[in-house]
């Protein structure tokens, strides 16, 4: 064995570190990465008087996009427009939206583009605009070109918006697993604008609504009630009026708990809630439902198993329930899924490091965590779902 120098030393250097007896600890790493991000409402982003676009990349002089075909032809020639009218030489790479855009083969086409582009590695943040899909797999290719360009995302649907651009994270999906590749990446900025609903369908407007049942289910009374008073307005104006403060609490509120943990280390996450049957709803084939749509089903479902234990009332589950429908949500799973259930409880134990950590809700704004959820109470409370449901439809 290498002689180590005094034998005082290595002990107090062994007890302190851990070391194994034979190697030597030469250093000690510490890694932090600070990061801030704004996240800014304003209306009418590609209106050439509106420079916030151009701000928030910097005012590069070259300018990639990512854009969601959603957005609609009238607001890609906007687009292209609005970066004449600033004389940046722009480029634009039109994904397809929809969640079958979350897959590799994307992430290389955009890799691709970056590359054809001549994308430099600081200074020409990618825009990406779009729903929840095509920023996540736009932010994770930006994540991993490089190892990390620089990125602005611009929602273009609700559930965007409350949701998906607040955060750091990206993902796609691989072989049918929903969300198995990924990434933390913060983008260089938000940039929220509400002018682009107007051309959302309704289910797509309604989807957003099932990631704010399960944010103010989680967090807050007072976001719950709303969503009781202004979603339906918001759904009839596509949020073009009063009924944006709904958004805009949801935002607030949505910004507060992603800020406390923005890295997930604490794996009790509240925001998880509705993250557990979804997955295995919304990766089905063939695929019947959105995002927002599986999470406001697992929400309910959740709610019903945390009346099966005592926890909330069944009269606060049903009124829950009754204002999902009454908002166009879906309560209950295709048939098809129920055998799933159980297995996605299993996956979602990996995800949570080996443990359930499986949130119940004793009151809205109320959510505990439990390791011992049995396949039983998730059979029992589906079937009581589904009563529930057939009672208010009939
Ligand atoms: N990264 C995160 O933190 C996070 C959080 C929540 C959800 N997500 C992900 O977001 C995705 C869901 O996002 P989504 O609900 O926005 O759905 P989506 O991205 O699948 O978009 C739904 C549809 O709306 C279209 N669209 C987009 N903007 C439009 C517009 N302005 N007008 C008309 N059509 C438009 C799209 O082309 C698509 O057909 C899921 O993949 C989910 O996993 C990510």
């Amino acid at each position: 064995m290498a002689s180590h120098g005094s034998d005082r030393l290595n002990q107090r250097a062994l007890e302190g570190s851990g070391v194994i007896p034979g190697s030597d600890l030469l250093a000690s790493v510490n890694s932090t990465r600070a990061r801030t991000f704004t996240i800014t409402r304003t209306t009418d982003l590609l209106d050439p008087q509106n420079p916030a676009l151009h701000e928030a990349s910097g005012f590069a002089k070259r300018q990639l996009v990512v854009a969601d075909d959603g957005i609609g032809s009238a607001q890609l020639t906007r687009l292209h427009e609005y970066f004449r009218s600033c004389s940046v030489e722009a480029e634009t790479v039109v994904l397809p939206g929809g969640e079958h855009i979350k897959r590799w083969d994307s992430v290389e086409r955009l890799v691709d583009a970056f590359g054809a582009f001549g994308l430099i590695r600081r200074g020409e943040p990618v825009i990406i605009i779009g729903g929840g899909a095509v920023m996540d797999v736009g932010a994770f290719a930006c994540s991993i070109y490089r190892r990390g360009v620089p990125h602005i995302k611009v929602p273009t649907t609700v559930l965007g918006y409350v949701d998906a651009s607040l955060g750091i994270k990206s993902a796609v999906n691989l072989r049918g697993l929903k969300n198995r590749l990924g990434s933390f990446v913060e983008p260089v900025a938000v940039l929220l604008d509400p002018t682009f609903f107007r051309t959302l369908s309704q289910r797509d407007l309604v989807s957003g609504l099932g990631e704010i049942l399960k944010l103010a289910v989680g967090c807050s009374h007072r976001l719950l009630e709303d969503l009781r008073t202004h979603g339906p307005d918001g759904l009839a104006t596509k949020f073009q009026g009063s009924a944006l403060v709904l958004l805009d609490r949801a935002v607030a509120i949505m910004v507060d708990e992603l800020g406390v943990d923005l890295y997930e280390n604490d794996l009790e996450r509240v925001l998880d809630l509705g993250h557990t049957f979804s997955t295995v709803i919304e990766s089905t084939e063939p695929a019947c439902h959105s995002h927002g749509e599986a999470v406001a089903i697992d929400v309910v479902l959740t709610l019903m198993i945390s009346a099966g234990r005592g926890l909330i009332s069944f009269d606060d589950v049903a009124a829950i329930l009754r204002l999902a429908m009454a908002l166009g949500l879906p309560v209950s799973p295709p048939s098809e899924v129920d055998g799933l259930l159980w297995q996605s409880v299993e996956e979602r134990s990996q995800h949570r490091d080996g443990q359930q950590r499986f949130p119940l809700i004793a009151s809205v704004g109320e959510v505990h965590f439990v390791g011992d959820l049995m396949p039983e109470e998730v059979n029992s409370a589906l079937q009581r779902v589904r009563a529930l449901e057939k009672e208010e439809v009939c």
